[in-house]
This record gives C-alpha cells, sequence and structure tokens, in this order.
C-alpha cells in the first residue's frame, strides 16, 4: 500500500522548522498534544453533561486561556455562547504582581447568565476568584470555573475549580497558551523552560 508522504517543502515542514527556535528552550515536556487531546476530550464530557438542556456562556480569560477555550468549546456538542475578559497579573515576570481586570462582557452577556469562566491556570488563585466575585457582583446568575492547569501548592487563596484538566508540581510551566514574557504560547505541548532562557531574558 502507498502511504502519502509530506513533500520536504510543506507546510508542516516549515512550521516544524520554526517551532525548533523554542523548543530547544523546553528542558523537558509535561504534558505531551495527545495527553492534552485524550483530556481534554474527557473533561469537554463533563462539561456537557453538567449544561445539557442549560443556556451558558463560556467566558475566556486573555491571553493565556484562548488555547485551551478554542479547544474545549470545540468539543462541546451543545449550545453555547463565548465572551472575553482580559486578565493581567505577571507583568513579564514568574511572579504573581497586581492583578487588572480589563476588557469586561457588556452587561447583557452578564446579567442572569450562566457563565463558565475558563483559564489556563490556577496558581496563588487570585485571578479566579477576583474574576468570580466581579461576574457575580455584576449580576451572573451562576459562575463556575474550568482550568487547564492546576498547582495547588500555590495558593494564597482558597479556591477550587469545578473542572480542571491536569495538577501540576510547583514549576513554571510554558506553551498550550501559557507564556514567559508574552512567548511560547504558542507551542503545542506543555513544558518547563530551561535556566538559560530565563537568564537570556532577564538579560535583554
Ligand atoms: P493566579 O492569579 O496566581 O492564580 O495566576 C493565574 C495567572 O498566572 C495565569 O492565568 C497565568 O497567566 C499566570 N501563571 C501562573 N503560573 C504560570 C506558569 O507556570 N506559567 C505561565 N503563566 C503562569
Ligand atoms: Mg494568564
Amino acid at each position: 500500500m502507498t502511504s502519502i508522504q509530506p513533500r520536504r517543502d510543506s507546510g508542516a515542514a516549515t512550521a516544524g522548522a520554526d517551532l525548533g527556535a523554542m523548543e530547544r528552550d523546553i528542558e523537558r515536556i509535561l504534558l505531551s498534544e495527545e495527553q492534552i487531546r485524550v483530556r481534554i476530550d474527557e473533561v469537554a464530557r463533563s462539561v456537557t453533561r453538567e449544561y445539557a438542556g442549560r443556556d451558558f456562556t463560556v467566558v475566556s480569560v486573555l491571553k493565556g486561556s484562548c488555547i485551551f477555550a478554542s479547544d474545549l468549546i470545540r468539543r462541546i456538542p451543545i449550545p453555547l455562547e463565548l465572551a472575553f475578559v482580559a486578565a493581567s497579573s505577571y507583568g513579564d515576570g514568574t511572579q504573581s504582581g497586581e492583578l487588572h481586570l480589563n476588557f469586561l462582557p457588556s452587561d447583557n452577556e452578564i446579567a442572569g447568565r450562566n457563565l463558565l469562566l475558563v483559564d489556563d491556570i490556577l496558581d496563588t488563585g487570585k485571578t479566579m476568584n477576583a474574576l468570580k466575585k466581579e461576574l457575580l457582583r455584576q449580576g451572573a446568575h451562576e459562575v463556575r470555573t474550568c482550568v487547564f492547569l492546576d498547582k495547588p501548592s500555590r495558593r494564597d487563596v482558597e479556591f477550587d475549580a469545578d473542572f480542571r484538566c491536569f495538577e501540576i508540581e510547583d514549576l513554571f510551566v510554558v506553551g498550550y497558551g501559557l507564556d514567559f514574557a508574552g512567548r511560547y504560547r504558542n507551542l503545542p505541548f506543555v513544558g518547563a523552560l530551561r535556566r538559560e532562557a530565563f537568564e537570556r531574558a532577564n538579560r535583554s
């Protein structure tokens, strides 16, 4: 049987070459594309069961959750709406800073609605805690939460997500939406950065 091989100069080959520079900064892969795919299928099924027969809106927390939210919602085969909020707490480093909430959805996207707040990672818990409170204050009927990663050992405020894909150790990770100094969000897996990559960013 003949199989079709990608040509050397195809888009796929070029994309592989471009990823190389970033991949060299990764010390080890924590979650592969395949592990992520399998787990998101499971979580999407749980979310679907939770909201079957109920209107709901997925609120994706920018920027980090854009990849996770877009993969998740495409596996949820029931009607939903999509909204975005932007929260930033990290600046360019790896330490939690002051939290800023921007681009909250409009009043009619919040008031009386069932919201599923989706974020990339639950770390100190400050972002999700603040966002949930604010959305309820603005009249949401219900706010549930779904996170791609959870680092329970880092919590400053008590907070549990209703849905989560993976629990990880206390380690700064990048990829699949998560960044360091704005980069590495487009890696299709989750990995730990090499020390040299942190040091390079700190020097520049
Ligand atoms: P929290 O408010 O401390 O829970 O932080 C949540 C935000 O911190 C996430 O949305 C990320 O933007 C960022 N963050 C926390 N841990 C990591 C990490 O390991 N890699 C990249 N970003 C992280
Ligand atoms: Mg973030």
